[in-house]
């Protein structure tokens, strides 16, 4: 899909010959003297079209317009949900219409970043997944162009971004959406190499000889059950000078997730297959990184693998040592994310990074307690935790902070080893974010439990690509942020 964006008032869009024409208005989008303003003034007055979210007027055929359809829509008083809310009425009261080209228009003011959200929106909205269907209709729509009355510098700069970020949020669904035999562990690994090529970018991929001999026994006791071998995935994007301290990014990448001995129930169990959005959500970031090329420095670390039930599994009650040392009691071979994250967690120390921030689908507490509206945030430090709310307030890929009082660690005690896997059922989310803990405290950390919002069930079932938003907002914020060049570390919080 093909973005621009030019410079038009209302009067001049009768010249361009596109599939469909939305219009996007707003409260104070000033009526003129041409056809389309007469017409909206026609529609207002017979109230067959109001100033309410979404309400939309369409024509077919419009005499004097090239475009074949047009749509207006009203975006009530122009806010961001209100916008996103128009741009997805507009494109399905085009459901069923073949759009290859596109016309946006504002005929109010835009600012930049509403441009984003709008572009984030459409691109959502018109996405299909083809990859394992013998006859996929591929997507339609491959030209966008965006207008309005005034367009600037930041709005092309918004514009490269939200293209940018588009990209990644699809790289993410895509990988995501990817049945798990159609993405082993083995199968990341190599989309994460052809990410990583080109300048500034670089891959490494270890295997079950390597992750051995640095002592990951919990990534490999998770691996045990598994006929796949285990990748751990190191990406590399090197934007910024090489002293800048980076970002690590953690994606879980459990790319099917039974349960192991701990096994899942039959229903819905498929959706497992979406247990490595995580490490999709990296993988898209770096894409991302890949287009944008901001100067910033950032890691990936991708710890990949099957969790399978097997005669060589591991069982409930098994001790196992994580590469930090401490040892662990599986009670539940279930929760198995944070088994993988915590060697992950221990091997990002080597990086002597500003900040790690781990992305997983890791609790279905954490579906109970926020839903599939915003993401679980959990940090130990403030700065941090505030960067990635703004991030994702600006992305509109929202997140909510959680709470990580010692208090909470209490259930994860146990006899047999340092820390067990599991506590009981009262705040899953917050005690799986306690076991991480644990293992992040030589850095700033902060862990997206993302097990709500990384894909949707049901009829529109589906990956949608969070939180790539949210993460490529934050990694850009720092680029533009001008670091002294020697940093002394913030002081951190001990909750
Ligand atoms: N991948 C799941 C979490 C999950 C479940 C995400 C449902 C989205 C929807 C994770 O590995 C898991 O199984 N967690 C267990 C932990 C429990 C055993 C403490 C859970 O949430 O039930
Ligand atoms: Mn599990
Ligand atoms: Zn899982």
């Amino acid at each position: 899909m093909n973005f621009e964006i030019q410079k038009r008032s209302l009067a001049q869009l009768h010249r361009d010959a596109h599939d469909a024409l939305v219009v996007i208005w707003d409260q104070t989008s000033p009526l003129g003297q041409d056809p389309l303003s007469g017409w909206v003034h026609q529609a207002l007055k017979a109230g067959d079209f109001e100033h309410k979210t979404g309400s939309v007027l369409q024509s077919y055929g419009m005499p004097g317009l090239k475009a074949r359809r047009v749509v207006v829509v009203s975006c009530g008083d122009g806010k961001t949900a209100d916008l996103k809310a128009a741009v997805s009425a507009a494109w399905a009261s085009l459901k069923g219409a073949k759009i290859q080209r596109l016309g946006l228009h504002w005929a109010g003011n835009i600012d930049p970043g509403q441009l984003q959200h709008a572009v984030v929106t459409l691109a959502d909205a018109s996405y299909i997944y083809t990859t394992t269907l013998s006859k996929a209709k591929p997507r339609a729509l491959a030209q966008v162009s965006l207008s309005a009355a005034s367009v600037t510098a930041a709005h092309k700069q918004a514009l490269d971004l939200a293209q940018a970020t588009v990209a990644g949020i699809e790289t993410a669904k895509e990988w995501a959406n990817r049945p798990a035999n159609h993405a082993t562990p083995s199968d990341l690994a190599a989309a994460a190499r052809v990410i990583a090529k080109g300048p500034q970018l670089d891959c490494e991929v270890l295997g079950p000889k390597e992750v051995t001999k640095l002592g990951m026994g919990s990534f490999l006791a998770v691996a045990r059950g598994s006929a796949e071998p285990l990748r751990f995935i190191v990406m590399r994007y090197k934007g910024g000078k090489t002293q800048d301290a980076p970002v690590v990014l953690v994606g879980k990448g459990i790319t099917f997730d039974t349960g192991g001995i701990s096994m899942k129930p039959a229903a819905e169990m498929d959706e497992m297959k979406f247990d490595m959005s995580g490490a999709a959500s990296v993988l898209g970031v770096f894409k991302s990184l890949s287009l944008l090329r901001p100067q910033v420095n950032v890691v990936g670390l991708i710890p990949a693998t099957e969790n399978m039930p097997d005669g060589t599994a591991v069982k409930p009650g098994d001790v196992v040592s994580s590469m930090s040392g401490q040892t662990i009691e599986i009670l539940n071979t279930d929760a198995e994310g944070r088994l993988v994250l915590c060697d992950a967690l221990t091997y990002a120390e080597r990086f002597k990074p500003r900040a790690v921030v781990d992305i997983a689908t890791l609790t279905g507490a954490c579906v109970i307690a926020l839903g599939g509206v915003r993401s679980g945030l959990f940090a130990s430090d403030d700065q941090l935790a505030n960067d990635l709310q703004q991030a994702g307030e600006a992305s509109g890929d929202l997140c909510w902070r959680m709470p990580l009082d010692d208090d909470y660690a209490e259930g994860l005690k146990t006899k047999f080893a340092d820390v067990a896997n599991v506590a009981g059922r009262a705040a899953g989310s917050v005690t799986a974010a306690k076991f991480l803990q644990r293992f992040a405290k030589k850095y700033p950390w902060a862990h997206l439990d993302i097990a709500g919002t990384a894909w949707k069930s049901g009829a529109a079932k589906g990956a949608t690509g969070r939180p790539v938003g949210l993460l490529l907002s934050y990694v850009t914020s720092l680029a533009s942020v001008a670091k002294p060049a020697k940093a002394s570390p913030r002081p951190r919080r001990s909750a």
